[in-house]
């Protein structure tokens, strides 16, 4: 069949073939669809949809496009985590040791930072000689070992996703709910791990801004892990506001070490969302009775220190120096030439943020990229002192910056005093927590 064909077929609302969509993922690969229909294509689904067997048939055929990892070696079942992305969002540092402090087996690769969201790596590297880029003998060796790695990508895992994301960036298409699922699960099934939970965030700092599409992202990414045989669990949770109060890279690093030492307490919302996503974790690698067994396994693992070594460890084996990894020692890597506040500019309650301009503050401040070739400064970035709901007077201090390039300070400061509504009346808090889907057990 000519691909013009299936174009047609796709906008006139009808359904692909498994063979189909196995040839389009081929051929945009090998270079014989050219960008220009596949384009068209890409608008086709993003308008018209996909079915949940269409949508698996990509995501399958998206994962066999490059090298498909086999963890069947390691010892256990092999869990993994994924976060569709937000600001202030630093479970994994938190949940992967915390799970192998379990019993767990985590092998997970991580992606850097994307637009206005941090990325695992981009924080790993914070800590100095920390090296991300492992090959697989050595990522094996580290789990194997240490119960818990986390590394950047190796080898040539999904370029189909690649391509497509590439090509979906500049035709408006990134916002497909099938085209997300499909481009989320291929990677997560090519990485090799049996479990998956997904944090799906829902708000005004992630691709969905609000929790129906995100329930809708959630259903389907479980349905697929279902048809494929995986166990998968999602949570959607609330990105209305940065889920951590640290925003940028060391920053964030030390609010994890902060929390895996004990320093806060179980009503925050960060410890909150990596006990849900530890739970899932937990449940579905057989190694809890339950999700209060779960927990309580977790919150003994922050307690007892246990979670914080395993932390340390693997810092460790990547070659970082894991003596920063302490509460105190971390003020080191976020030692800055200034910190300012940015004040609130009137009495009242904070009743509302946008995450995602936050998150382009931090950016903007040197800790993440504007371009692709952009160099990250690991200690900058900003510190929230407020939440949704606070009550504040004029002149407090809504966020700490973290400077060392003023170049952009002005034009932070006041996207950040745009993106913190102050109002006279308590408006009503969003919740933390929207739902939690899981697959029937496989
Ligand atoms: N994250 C991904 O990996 N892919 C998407 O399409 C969106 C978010
Ligand atoms: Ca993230």
């Amino acid at each position: 069949m000519r691909f013009v064909d299936l174009i047609e077929k796709k906008a006139e609302g009808g359904a692909l073939s498994e063979q189909e969509i196995r040839a389009m993922v081929t051929g945009f690969v090998d270079g014989e669809i050219p960008d220009y229909q596949m384009s068209a294509m890409l608008m086709a689904i993003l308008q018209r949809g996909m079915t949940s067997e269409e949508t698996a048939a990509l995501t399958l055929a998206m994962m066999h496009s490059g090298d498909v990892v086999d963890l069947s070696d390691l010892p256990g079942v092999k869990l993994d985590k994924h976060s569709t992305g937000g600001v202030g969002d630093t479970t994994t540092l938190v949940v992967a040791p915390l799970v192998a402090a379990c019993g767990g087996t985590v092998a997970k690769m991580s992606g850097r930072g994307l637009g206005h969201t941090g990325g695992t790596l981009d924080k790993l590297e914070s800590i100095p000689g920390c090296c991300i880029e492992q090959s697989m003998e050595s990522f094996r060796r580290i789990v194997r070992e240490n119960g818990v790695a986390v590394i950047g990508q190796t080898g040539n895992l999904v370029p189909a996703d690649k391509k497509m994301y590439a090509l979906r960036d500049v035709t408006a298409t990134v916002r497909s709910i099938p085209l997300i699922a499909s481009s989320i699960m291929s990677k997560k099934l090519a990485s090799g791990s049996d479990a998956i939970v997904l944090d799906v965030k829902a708000g005004t700092g992630a691709f969905m801004q609000t929790p129906e599409p995100a329930r809708e992202l959630a259903q389907l990414m479980v349905n697929i892990g279902a048809l494929v045989g995986r166990r998968v669990a999602a949570v959607i949770t609330d990105m209305n506001q940065p889920l951590g109060m640290a925003v940028g890279n060391a920053l964030e690093v030390r609010e994890a070490v902060e929390l895996l030492s004990g320093k806060l307490p179980p009503s925050d919302p960060l410890y909150e969302v990596c006990m849900l996503l530890g739970e899932q974790m937990l449940c579905m690698g057989g190694l809890a009775a339950d999700e209060a067994d779960a927990r309580r396994q977790l919150m003994a693992a922050v307690d007892s220190g246990a979670g914080l070594k395993k932390l340390q460890r693997m810092v460790a084996l990547l070659g970082g120096d894991s003596s920063y990894l302490t509460v105190g020692r971390m003020d080191e890597l976020c030692a800055v030439r200034e910190q300012l506040d940015v004040p609130a500019p009137a009495d009242g309650f904070v009743t509302a943020m946008n995450a995602e301009h936050i998150g382009t503050a931090a950016q903007m401040l040197g800790a993440g990229r504007a371009r692709k070739e952009d160099a990250i400064d690991p200690a900058v970035g900003l510190v929230m002192r407020v939440r949704c709901g606070s009550a504040v007077k004029r002149g407090d201090p809504l966020c700490t910056l973290y400077v060392n390039d003023g170049r952009y300070v002005d034009e932070a400061r006041a996207l950040l005093t745009e993106s913190i509504v102050i109002s006279p009346q308590r408006g009503t808090p969003t919740p933390m927590v929207y739902d939690i889907i899981r697959s029937a057990r496989a």
